[in-house]
């Protein structure tokens, strides 16, 4: 499609498979897939949900929400929701605010989803983004029995001079889809990708400096890393930056490329299901991406 190479892809990003969603199939479908395993995870039943977060940017439709489409496709009749959208933080975004929710006592569970088609707005004729991304799901249920492990705290910050380093430029209401914009490919991701990548790895430093310090611990303390995965070297950059070695940080950026939202809960859920993680470990997520936001989030596992 683009001139570009496996070599430039692999080397420029460690990324060597993606997956890209059928035609059709909807940020709700992947989203779905994902809910049922947290939920068998969880031994919840479905219809004892009571509230569903998703993240995405990429929803099924402009309107209604996917956390519709998602509370039908489960059957979680007596669960409430709504979407959340902040690009590639928004699953911290979304564990933020169910942990909120339950901790304040509105609701007893939450089911926390984040879900793209990133397929769905990546611009194929553009080398310098379409290498990027991949489509994926990952999900995670909240309750309020702390014997099951415990979120301790979440840092989460935006910064809206970098609209214009991550965007998608048409679409919305300030500048609905015409003719024109669709000729020029405005319905697609656009991305500067070395800015990006200076400020990603600043982000990091960033969060995950604030939320260990204000919770007393250190780097060392930290059993487990979970970043975003947008692109290896990003990840290995902040390591090095925070003194962190590799063995403690999840990296699955290779099979799966950036799925954004669904980036932190999928390698999160691949770090419990291979026997990474273990009971009582302490663990900080960390994401970044566009609007510009950034965030991290430490649980006891
Ligand atoms: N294949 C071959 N060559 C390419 C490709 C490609 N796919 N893409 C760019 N190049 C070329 C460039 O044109 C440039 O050529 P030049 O030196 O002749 O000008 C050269 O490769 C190097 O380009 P850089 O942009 O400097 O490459 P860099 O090492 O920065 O890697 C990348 C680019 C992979 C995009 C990196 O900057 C990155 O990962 N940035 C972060 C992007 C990101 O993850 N954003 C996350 C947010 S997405 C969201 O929020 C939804």
């Amino acid at each position: 499609m683009v001139e570009t190479s496996d070599e430039w892809i692999r080397t420029r990003t460690g990324m060597r498979e993606r997956r890209i969603a059928a035609p059709g199939q909807g940020a709700s479908d992947l989203a779905v897939a994902a809910a049922r395993g947290a939920l068998r995870a969880a031994e919840l039943d479905a219809d004892k949900l009571e509230l569903i977060i998703v993240a995405t940017f990429t929803p099924d439709r402009p309107l209604p929400a996917t956390a519709c489409y998602v509370q039908r496709k489960l059957g979680a009749t007596n669960a409430a929701g709504f979407d959340l959208s902040i690009a590639c933080t928004g699953f911290i975004n979304a564990l933020m605010t169910a942990d909120s929710l339950v901790a304040g006592g509105m609701f007893r569970n939450a089911l926390v989803i984040g879900t793209e088609v990133m397929s769905s707005v990546t611009d194929y004729q553009d080398r310098d983004s379409c290498v990027l991304f991949g489509d994926a799901a990952g999900a995670a249920v909240v309750g309020a029995d702390a014997s099951e492990g415990q979120i301790l705290d979440h840092v989460v910050k935006i910064d809206g001079q970098g609209t214009e380093m991550i965007s998608i430029p048409s679409g919305g209401s300030a500048a609905p889809l015409t003719a024109d914009r669709l000729e020029a490919r405005e319905n697609f991701l656009r991305l500067s990708g070395r800015q990006v990548f200076k400020f990603a790895v600043n982000a990091i430093g960033d969060v995950v400096g604030e939320i260990l310090l204000r919770n007393g611990y250190t780097i060392a303390d930290v059993d487990l890393f979970v970043p975003h995965q947008a692109n290896l070297r990003i990840i290995e950059a902040a390591a090095t930056r925070l003194g962190i070695d590799m063995d403690r940080v999840i990296v699955n950026i290779d099979r799966y490329g950036n799925t954004s939202a669904a980036s932190v809960p999928l390698a999160l859920d691949e770090a419990a299901s291979t026997g990474r993680l273990k009971r009582g470990d302490l663990v900080c997520l960390v994401a970044f991406g566009a609007g510009l936001s950034w965030g991290a989030t430490l649980l006891r596992w």
